[in-house]
């Protein structure tokens, strides 16, 4: 098949995205398949575009720099396009990603996994992984997806999304629940996101979060053990836990490696991997996610799950978790890149 893989984009998960990129073409280009890597934001800056000869070059854009401890200077990267538009999708994104026969999204966070995209793909005839765009909309956003995990009786911690103006109109004063955390409502990669003690350091953690968005979602704290579920094809991968040496599961902790241990199957008696698992499920079909996703939990000393959130274009390093969940489960990083593939064709049929 002619495939593109998109990466980068214009998220704070840019270079996260990039990593994902670089191998996701990498092993589908083991599969057999002519594979172009492009960044959807710079495109690919020429005046003439052979699409034919890109693919039979399986050309890359190459700028894989790993992924750093703070976020990319997103500035910068919009400074470098040389024809300096707007617009999200560089130059000849669509008529190449049009000549394929999938897109492989390899993006993470924002325009690449808010639906936006997928939308837009939609009416352009462009097919593409994962789910479509209302799914991608849905689990974006932190405080819809806490409505949905509650109406279909999946547990998640108690919380309540806030706008700027409730600083003034006194609503944001009356949270009264410590240690909370506080998070960005469509942010990733926890970008923004804090662990609040006491009234006194929640102000603070509030403006650093409405530095990122409008929308801010305030939880009550669950301690206890994290664990991540994948979800392909809607059934649950084994599941992983994640146990940051220092901290919690914050940027550095995620991206930087040796800061958090990772064990996979996770040490689970029989009934809470099945609880979680199943939360995962049900977690899949509430948000309405196709073709695979990934749910984040805790799990507190009494046995109690809580679903935090469900991200629909999870990492795709061959570090990340799922890739991780699936070598656990005797599926390969190339094989799982196939399958992602094989599986969101049927969205079509
Ligand atoms: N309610 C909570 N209680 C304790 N820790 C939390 C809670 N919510 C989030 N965290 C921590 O913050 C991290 C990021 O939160 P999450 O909701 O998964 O957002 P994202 O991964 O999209 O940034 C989690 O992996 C977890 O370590
Ligand atoms: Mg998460």
């Amino acid at each position: 098949m002619n495939i593109v893989v998109l990466a980068g984009g214009l998220s704070t998960e840019r270079d996260v995205s990039v990593t994902s990129g670089t191998m996701v073409a990498n092993a589908l280009r083991k599969c057999g398949h002519k594979v172009v890597l492009l960044d959807v934001f710079m495109g690919y800056e020429h005046d003439e575009c052979d699409t034919v000869s890109l693919f039979e070059e399986q050309y890359d854009f190459t700028e894989n720099l790993g992924v750093g401890e703070s976020i990319p200077d997103l500035e910068r990267v919009k400074a470098r396009r040389r024809d300096k538009s707007d617009r999200f999708l560089g130059e000849h994104v669509e008529e190449i990603c049009r000549y394929a026969d999938i897109c492989f999204l390899a993006l993470h966070g924002d325009n690449g996994e808010n639906g936006r995209l997928q939308a837009t793909f939609d009416l352009l005839g462009i097919k593409y992984t994962g789910s479509g765009y209302l799914g991608s909309a849905v689990a974006m956003n932190k405080g819809i997806t806490k409505s949905i995990f509650l109406n279909h009786n999946i547990s998640t911690p108690a919380g309540e999304c806030f706008k700027p103006e409730d600083k003034d109109n006194g609503r944001l004063a009356e949270w009264n629940v410590f240690p909370c955390v506080v998070k960005p409502c469509s942010g990733g990669s926890s970008v923004g996101v804090s662990i609040v003690e006491n009234k006194s350091d929640f102000m603070a953690a509030m403006e650093q979060a409405f530095v990122y968005e409008r929308e801010v979602l305030v939880e009550q704290y669950v301690k206890g053990r994290e664990f991540s579920v994948g979800v392909i094809d809607g059934k649950a991968l084994p599941i992983i836990e994640i146990i940051p040496k220092e901290g919690f599961y914050d940027y550095v902790n995620k991206y930087q490696s040796g800061r958090t241990e990772e064990i996979c199957p996770a040490e689970l008696d029989e009934a809470t991997t099945k609880l979680l698992q199943s939360e995962a499920e049900k977690a899949y079909e509430a948000l309405q996610l196709e073709a695979y996703g990934r749910v984040d939990f805790l799990l507190d000393s009494n046995g109690k799950s809580y679903a935090l959130e469900a991200n629909t274009l999870p990492g795709m390093t061959n570090a990340s978790l799922i890739p991780q969940e699936a070598a656990a489960a005797g599926i390969g990083y190339e094989e799982l890149c196939d399958k992602i593939v094989e599986i969101s064709l049927r969205k079509y049929c």
